[in-house]
């Protein structure tokens, strides 16, 4: 190996000293600073790392640095350098000029770069990425536009198929996938012809304001394009320090010792901490203090990820040599390992109250005297696994000291709630805490829970350096708390007209070790457990029970994915039964204003349920060209239609030939000529509350000010994951003082400079942070117009606001004028509005005037239909087309909903197809991103979003809730079109595709004898 590495990064030669075992990530990020090359899974899975070396694209996180030696890298801060130098698309990159420029340094999300245009700042790919709306979280982002930018160097006018198979092995799980691909044949075009990126085509809210309900760019759009984005593993303190939890590794049992002596005195170990190290409280949790920061000697282990010790060391390769360094002993215990196992009798009991989190009773009718009455009666018991958030960005905390204080820096998606948790273990006043969210690579739910904020506060409180906690992909897929494994028992009672009088249900779900959200979560499911329609009678009980799995907790739809799953099934087999279309039924008993759920809530507005069902009926129809009758019954597709390529085909054949073994001779006469792949259409609704519910206070609070220049800046602690709230807080505050969106800046997620706005969670941020934004600037607003009124002795109906100028009855004044001017009368030009939703009632608690009352605010809607291919020979099953229409109120910014419909469809997908968290007796066996499919691009099915808008009045314009509906009915319409195809059930997920190939050999076979 060469001493010395030499090596042309963006244009500049750089001559470096070789390490060993170092790769190129390592020392683009570690050594250069260039860390726009992000780190998903260090194991070649995501493509998140992909930068170019002579002009081709490689997974940087496996490339040995030494083998750069010589050459030329390109990496995402390179792009717009190459594109403005007026360097030749197809020019060597090693002829472009870079500059290097200072990175930001703040979760600030500064709209001050937006002054001008992309195109003179961005590369055409980077500038299409912001205009079609493909960035979200943004971490996958550069290895995506790389990626993109290898193939246009090699095919200037790729088609959809050739981005899609350039792009197959990079990773979104925002799922963006269709608003890539448009942006790559967008910059493509503008490349080759020299005109400007052509825009999406979006249409508008049918509310349309002056900002809202227009398409609008997201505030970090240009970051998180050009590299420049900031999160957690991207910051770097003097004198940082880097930790390692050693964990448990044993899924139930009592340590019995605990021995840290070698790894203490490891050379460039600076602390390794213990249970005893514990300066307050030893439990953490979210709603329940169940969770152990750390384990101690004598005390019970309860999954593999708890953790026993804690290190801190100048390195990270001599923190993980020191955390392997613990010797620990356990005494092992039975592992319990389902939820209907642990509420058996004589099993043992992994917490001091029991096996039992909560028993969760939905009482509607009399289901006993609906069975009845019934004609016909259904039963049938549903399974789904665990899942994971696969987040592309692990979870990182950085823990700094500053005087007598520690400032926390992660991704959280509850910052306060951080804080209360990290003091309470610290033994501290809740202001000694400062959480310092930082831009996250995703969440859906999976950063509620604390990670390593409590660990790196300790470790930097001791050593009184900074601490640095960043988990591997291996950690993160152990750790973190995962969507429930459920089994779901749905009985449902029907007469011969139709109509459906009885629903019972039983569930259980895998809660794992703690609580964290599970109690919550389980609610949801059972609340839900009917479907979105008008049943009279319904039961409905959930035991949400602790095993010896990781914990579970929130995960984008809340519970509601699982037993929509099982209800949507439900509502497709009775259909059957009934000799009824399954739109029909659904027609029939849809939720309507008027209608009381489950809860005995009585529905006063904003139901678009049936206008999801008609929409997504008739587009069905149109997207087809099928009548309404055919589409639910399979169709033979031929191979010129079935595929594109006939080679294809020939390897499904030969594949299945290998698979299937002795059954081939049956096989290949069901494949005969032209008939083994089946087309069909499927249909599933669903409904999700928006909000917390449930008698929760669900309050936010938001922060606006003008400052000197005229521009304004609003403020709350709520979470950007992502899903664009910084968007809509921006177009809300612009809406209300007339200004361009450009002219507000956003900052979150701090709690020492951002008010409460509490979790982001349950699809509740545009509605509660999105009015608390509303009202804050609306406070300023008559802040403004009484300074106004007052200075020129007019009544204030006489003020107004338009396009960034206050008008006085012949006086004007600029947004500039108005902050001197109130600043000179002794007045602060900002507002502070803690917005606190309509009260809701808990379930199953009667109100004063004997009825339930509202469990919820409001509730979003959400239709889906898909069109699925499947493979009679194999069982493979693709997904072609997903309509998905959502009743979400209003579209505040309709760029930001398409990019949501349509990662809410990728995930469905995923969680119908691909996706399965494997566990053995406790122990994780998905502990790679390779072994947890999440679907990529190759697998995205033409997607059509339509955006039903029914207004809550209270709601924010009327908008309500979006992230978790569009998830939602997507996997009961894929497993439903999957029947419909083959007349395969599938009742427990994940889609079993060889389970489908058998049970039709094992029926075409019966029928043969
Ligand atoms: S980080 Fe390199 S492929 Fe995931
Ligand atoms: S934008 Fe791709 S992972 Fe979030």
């Amino acid at each position: 190996m060469n001493n010395q590495l030499s090596l042309t990064v963006n244009g500049v030669p750089h001559m470096l000293e070789a390490k060993p075992n170092e790769m190129l990530s390592d020392l683009l990020r570690y050594r250069l600073r260039l860390t726009g090359t992000k780190i998903g899974c260090d194991e070649a899975e995501c493509g998140a790392c992909t930068v170019l070396v002579n002009g081709e694209p490689v997974d940087s996180c496996i490339y040995p640095a030494e083998r750069a030696d010589g050459k030329t890298i390109v990496t995402i801060e390179g792009l717009a350098s190459i594109a403005l130098s007026g360097v030749s698309r197809q020019a060597n990159a090693d002829e472009a000029l870079f500059a290097h420029e200072p990175r930001a340094s703040s979760a600030s999300l500064d709209a001050s770069h937006l002054n001008s245009p992309l195109s003179a700042r961005l590369h055409p790919l980077q500038e299409a990425f912001v205009e079609h709306g493909a960035v979200q979280c943004g971490f996958c982002i550069p290895g995506q536009i790389m990626t993109a930018y290898a193939l246009l160097e090699r095919n200037p006018n790729p088609t959809s198929d050739e981005i899609r198979f350039a792009l197959k092995d990079t990773l979104c799980r925002c799922a963006g996938y269709p608003a890539i691909e448009n942006s790559i044949l967008a910059a493509a075009e503008s490349l080759r012809t020299g005109e400007p990126v052509k825009k999406p085509n979006i249409p508008d809210s049918i509310h349309v304001h002056k900002s809202v309900g227009h398409i609008h760019l997201r505030p970090d759009g240009v970051e998180k394009v050009n590299g420049t984005a900031i999160y957690t593993d991207d910051l770097v303190f003097d004198g940082m320090l880097y930790a390692k939890v050693r964990r448990a590794m044993i899924p139930h049992g009592f340590l019995k010792k605990l021995d840290i002596s070698k790894a203490k005195e490891l050379k460039g170990v600076v602390a390794v901490l213990t249970a005893d190290d514990i300066p307050g409280e030893h439990n953490h949790g979210l709603v329940i203090y169940d969770w152990p920061v750390m384990v101690g000697v004598g005390e019970r282990v309860r999954y593999v990820g708890d953790a026993i010790a804690i290190v801190a060391a100048e390195s990270q390769e001599i923190a993980e040599q020191a955390s392997a360094l613990i010797e620990a002993e356990f005494d092992l215990q039975p592992v319990i390992t389902n939820p209907v196992q642990a509420r058996q009798e004589g099993v043992p009991q992994i917490h001091e109250k029991g096996n039992l989190l909560k028993h969760i009773k939905v009482r509607k009718g009399d289901v006993e005297q609906g069975f009845a009455e019934s004609d016909m009666i259904l039963e049938h018991t549903f399974h789904t696994p665990i899942y994971e958030h696969a987040f592309i960005e692990p979870e990182c905390s950085i823990g700094v000291p500053v005087d007598s204080r520690i400032e926390i820096y992660c991704g959280s998606q509850i910052p306060y709630q951080d804080r209360t948790q990290v003091a309470r273990v610290m033994g501290w006043d809740e202001s000694r805490v400062r959480i310092v969210g930082q831009l996250m690579g995703g969440g859906f739910g999976g950063k509620e829970d604390i990670m390593g904020q409590i660990h790196v506060a300790m470790l930097a409180n001791v050593t009184q350096r900074p601490v640095k906690l960043l988990f591997d992909r291996h950690e993160s897929l152990l750790t973190h708390p995962k969507r429930h494994a459920t089994q779901i028992r749905v009985k449902m009672g029907a007469q011969k007209n139709g109509r459906l009088v009885a629903c019972e249900s039983e569930l259980y779900g895998d809660t794992g070790a703690y609580a964290s959200l599970g109690e919550k979560v389980m609610t949801r499911a059972t609340t839900h457990s009917a479907g979105p329609y008008n049943i009279p009678n319904v039961r409905a009980d959930c035991y949400a029970m602790y095993t010896n799995n990781p914990p579970a907790g929130a995960f984008r739809g809340f519970g509601v994915t699982q037993s929509a799953f099982a209800v949507e099934s439900m509502m497709d087999m009775l259909a059957e039964k009934l000799n009824i279309e399954p739109v029909e039924l659904r027609r029939i008993h849809a939720l309507h204003v008027g209608s009381i759920t489950n809860t005995g809530q009585e529905l006063r507005e904003s139901v678009g349920l049936m206008e999801c069902i008609d929409k997504v009926s008739s587009s069905m129809c149109q997207v087809s060209g099928l009548a309404h009758e055919e589409l639910f019954k399979p169709r033979v597709v031929s191979h010129r239609e079935g595929a594109k390529d006939a080679k294809k085909e020939e390897r499904h054949l030969h594949r299945t030939q290998v698979q299937v073994g002795k059954n081939l001779g049956v096989l290949s006469v069901l494949g005969g000529e032209d008939s083994y792949l089946v087309r069909a259409w499927g249909f599933a609704a669903g409904y999700k509350n928006t909000g917390l519910g449930g008698g929760a206070p669900d309050k936010s609070a938001a922060e606006v000010e003008l400052y000197d220049n005229g521009t304004f800046q609003v403020r709350s602690s709520s979470a950007e994951m992502g899903q664009g709230l910084t968007t809509v807080m921006r177009m809300t505050v612009a809406e209300e003082m007339s200004v361009a969106p450009e002219q507000v800046k956003v900052l979150v997620m701090d709690t020492d400079l951002t008010p409460n706005g509490g979790p982001t969670t349950a699809s509740r941020q545009t509605y509660v942070t999105g009015n608390a934004s509303r009202y804050a600037a609306k406070t300023l607003r008559d802040a403004i117009t009484a300074t106004m009124a007052e200075k020129y002795d007019v009544k204030p109906e006489q003020i107004r606001f338009e396009n960034g100028i206050v008008h006085a009855n012949g006086h004007s004044m600029t947004y500039a004028e108005v902050a001197k001017e109130m600043k000179s009368m002794g007045q602060h030009p900002r507002a502070l509005y803690e917005y606190e939703a309509p009260k809701t009632q808990p379930l199953g608690i009667l109100t004063e005037d004997g009825k339930y009352g509202d469990m919820h605010f409001a509730f979003s809607f959400g239709v889906q239909a898909a069109e699925v291919e499947v493979n009679k020979l194999t069982g493979e099953v693709r997904v072609l087309r997903v309509i998905s229409a959502n009743d979400v109120g209003m579209a505040v910014n309709p760029l930001g909903l398409q990019g949501q419909v349509e990662g809410g469809v990728m995930m469905g997908l995923g969680n119908a197809l691909t996706e399965e968290f494997i566990m053995d007796n406790g122990y994780v066996v998905t502990d790679h991103l390779a072994r947890y499919r999440i679907p990529g691009i190759m697998l995205t099915p033409e997607i059509t979003s339509i955006i039903v808008e029914h207004p809550t009045a209270e709601g924010p314009y009327g908008a309500k809730g979006v992230g978790e509906i569009c998830s939602i009915p997507t996997t009961p319409a894929i497993t439903n079109a999957i029947y419909n195809a083959v007349g395969v059930r599938v009742d427990r997920l994940l889609v079993d595709q060889e389970m489908i190939a058998r049970e039709i050999w094992e029926r075409e076979n019966d029928k043969a004898e």
